[in-house]
C-alpha cells in the first residue's frame, strides 16, 4: 500500500536544541504505527513538528505524496494531517457541540454545512455519551469523555493520518478500554500514529511499533 504519511530526514527540536534527528519512515492509510518512550524522549516535539506546530529543523514531511514541509499547521489540518493534542485542549467553556463546531472554521477544503452535519451525526454515533452531553460545557464532562471529545473533534477534519499524543495519559483502566475499543475501530480507516508511555495499550492496537530512545526511532 502507498503511504499517506512520510518524512526523510526529518530533524526538529528548539532553536538549537535538537531534539530527535534523521528520521524517515513511512505509514499506510491502513497502519496505527505505535511509537513509546519515556517522558522527555521527544515524542510530543516529535508530533508537533509533524503537525507543523514548531518548525522543523531539517527535513521532509510529506501527505499523499504532497511534500508539507513549507506550510503551516493550519493547512496540514486541513489536508488531513490532524492531531489530537497531548492534555485534550478542548475549549471548557463551550459547550460539546460548540468544541466541534469550532472546527468549522479550519475545516477542509469544500466542507460544506451538509457534510459538517453528517459529521457530527457519525460522532454522536460513535461516542454516544457525548450525544447525551452535547449541550453540557466542556469541563462537566470527565477526563475520559474530555479524551472522547478531542478524538471526535479531530474526526470532524476528516483525517487522512491521525496523530494522537498519548490519549490515554490519565484516565482509569475502564475508560483506557473504552478508549481501546473506539480506536479499534477507527483503525484502517486512515493512518493512526500514536505516541504513548503505556505499552499494554499498544499491544495488539499498534499494527507496527517503534520506541524513542536518544532523539531515534528503534523498531520493537
Ligand atoms: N518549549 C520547549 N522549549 C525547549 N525545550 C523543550 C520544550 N518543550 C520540550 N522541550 C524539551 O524537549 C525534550 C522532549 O520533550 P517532549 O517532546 O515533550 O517529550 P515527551 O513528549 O516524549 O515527553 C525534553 O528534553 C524537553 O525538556
Ligand atoms: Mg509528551
Amino acid at each position: 500500500m502507498t503511504p499517506v504519511l512520510q518524512t526523510a530526514g526529518l530533524t526538529g527540536g528548539y532553536g538549537e536544541l535538537q531534539v530527535f534527528r534523521d528520521l524517515s519512515f513511512t505509514l499506510a492509510s491502513n497502519e496505527v504505527l505505535g511509537i513509546l518512550g519515556p517522558n522527555g524522549a521527544g515524542k510530543t516535539t516529535l508530533l508537533r513538528t509533524l503537525a507543523g506546530l514548531l518548525p522543523r529543523q531539517a527535513g521532509i514531511v510529506s501527505l499523499d505524496g504532497q511534500d508539507l514541509s513549507r506550510t503551516q499547521a493550519w493547512q496540514r489540518a486541513r489536508a488531513g494531517l490532524v492531531m489530537v493534542p497531548e492534555g485534550r485542549q478542548i475549549i471548557p467553556g463551550l459547550t460539546v457541540l460548540e468544541n466541534l463546531e469550532l472546527t468549522r472554521a479550519s475545516g477542509r477544503a469544500g466542507a460544506d454545512e451538509a457534510s459538517f452535519r453528517t459529521r457530527v451525526e457519525q460522532a454522536w454515533e460513535l461516542f454516544p455519551r457525548l450525544a447525551e452531553r452535547r449541550d453540557q460545557p466542556g469541563d462537566a464532562l470527565s477526563g475520559g469523555e474530555q479524551q472522547m471529545l478531542a478524538i471526535a473533534r479531530a474526526l470532524m477534519m476528516d483525517p487522512k493520518a491521525l496523530l494522537l499524543d498519548e490519549p490515554t495519559q490519565g484516565l482509569a483502566p475502564i475508560v483506557v478500554q473504552e478508549l481501546r475499543g473506539v480506536l479499534q475501530k477507527l483503525a484502517g480507516r486512515f493512518a493512526i500514529l500514536l505516541v504513548e508511555q503505556n505499552r499494554a495499550f499498544m499491544d495488539g492496537l499498534a499494527t507496527r511499533s517503534a520506541e524513542m530512545r536518544g532523539g531515534k526511532l528503534f523498531a520493537t
